[in-house]
């Protein structure tokens, strides 16, 4: 890597991970190695020019901002002989700004943008973000809010099938169960998915979902794209509990996708019935495609060896394995095969600025009809 990249990579990065609104110790553990260990002036005038400066009114989270600014300034204090004095009057902004009362506050939401970042470019040029994601997301994930959170498993679908575009290029229709934020839809879309449905089964993550899709220009409600069916996603309430099967088989799709949606034992059945409905082999549409990354040799696929019907790839974090096994056993009961395809399929890293996400720890299943 030449020396100019070397040292613009780490700011990059900060940048990103700033804009993508990571926790603020990633913040500063990023701020740290762009400074060769510590927050020098150099890296502070970054994080005040660079990523405040021109990106506070965009994302409008003065909250995260003031509590950047904070971490920052104890940070240099304690490390540095110099705080540049831009920092303490930006914090002093922040602290009597109206903006502290915004109303992107009071809902409890906040704009993140996930930028993708192609990992076959070691040098620092506008080539190198592939994608950018921008998505409303939910302050609490513990308080009702599960849909409207970005976790793990959606990041790691993501890098999936960036890694493996060809897979989902041109197919025909495409649906997530329990998309929640829809960041899964934006990437589908990216590769050249001939139609992308979007599901969820809780009214307020729809209405978010919608949202977020607008702001990605890939939906638009109550409109002439409506009206044409030009919208590139489609966002749909479905319910596993109260999906009839003639709702689900007007829906069947080629690929049927899922992020972090095995987690409520009470819910699995009714997963397992979605799936089984969805996934049954009556047109057998799939066909072996080539799903070799970009410049890459290819492999056969699907990883489990099936070639028709189509095929379900859920990523999960197993948090519990009493309600993983307990879908495992669903799902042999309903003759669907399950194979861990994790090592197999590893998925390149688009997100090597994201150190809160902990891609170790989700697991990605190839899920096929065997009746
Ligand atoms: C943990 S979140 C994952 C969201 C998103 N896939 C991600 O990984 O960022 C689980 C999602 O499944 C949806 N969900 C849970 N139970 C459901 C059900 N019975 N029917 C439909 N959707 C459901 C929730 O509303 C939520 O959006």
């Amino acid at each position: 890597m030449a020396s100019e990249d070397a040292e613009q990579l780490p700011l990059l990065h900060l940048k990103l991970a700033f804009l993508a609104l990571e926790p603020p110790a990633c913040i500063l553990a990023l701020a740290r190695k762009a400074g060769g260990g510590s927050v020098t002036p150099h890296i502070q005038n970054f994080i005040l020019e660079s990523c405040i400066g021109t990106n506070v009114g965009q994302i409008q989270d003065y909250t995260y901002v003031k509590i950047i600014l904070k971490k920052v300034i104890a940070e240099a204090e304690l490390s540095s002989d110099i705080v540049i004095d831009g920092l303490y009057e930006e914090f002093a902004r922040c602290m009597s700004s109206k903006a502290n009362n915004s109303s992107l506050n009071m809902s409890g939401k906040i704009c993140k943008e996930i930028s993708f970042l192609s990992p076959t470019y070691n040098n620092v040029s506008s080539n190198q973000v592939s994608l950018v994601a921008r998505l409303s997301c939910s302050t609490n994930m513990l308080e009702g809010d599960t849909g409207c959170s970005l976790w793990p498993s959606s990041l790691f679908l993501s890098e999936f099938i960036l890694s493996f575009p060809k897979l989902f290029s041109k197919k025909r229709c495409f649906e997530q169960l329990g998309s929640g934020v829809g960041l899964v839809g934006v990437c589908l879309n990216y590769v050249g998915a001939s139609k992308v449905i979007l599901t969820d089964g809780d009214a307020s993550t729809l209405i978010n979902m919608k949202a977020n899709m607008e702001m990605n220009n890939l939906y638009a409600e109550d409109s002439e794209l409506v009206k044409e069916s030009k919208n590139k996603v489609e966002c749909k309430y479905l319910s596993w509990e109260e999906a009839s099967e003639s709702d689900l088989w007007d829906c069947r799709t080629d690929l049927v996708l899922g992020a972090d949606i095995i987690y409520n034992p009470s819910c699995v059945p009714h997963l397992v019935r979605v799936l089984s409905t969805l996934l049954g082999r009556e047109d057998g549409r799939c066909e072996t495609v080539n799903v070799g990354r970009d410049e890459e040799p290819v492999n056969e696929v699907p990883w489990n060896g099936a070639t028709r019907g189509p095929l379900a790839y859920m990523a999960t974090v197993i948090r519990n394995a009493d309600t993983f096994n307990c879908f495992a056993k669903a799902a042999a009961d309903a003759k669907l095969s399950v194979v861990n395809i994790t090592g197999a399929a590893a998925p390149s890293s688009f997100l090597p600025y994201m150190l809160s996400y902990e891609r170790s720890s989700v697991q990605l299943l190839e899920i096929t009809s065997l009746s």
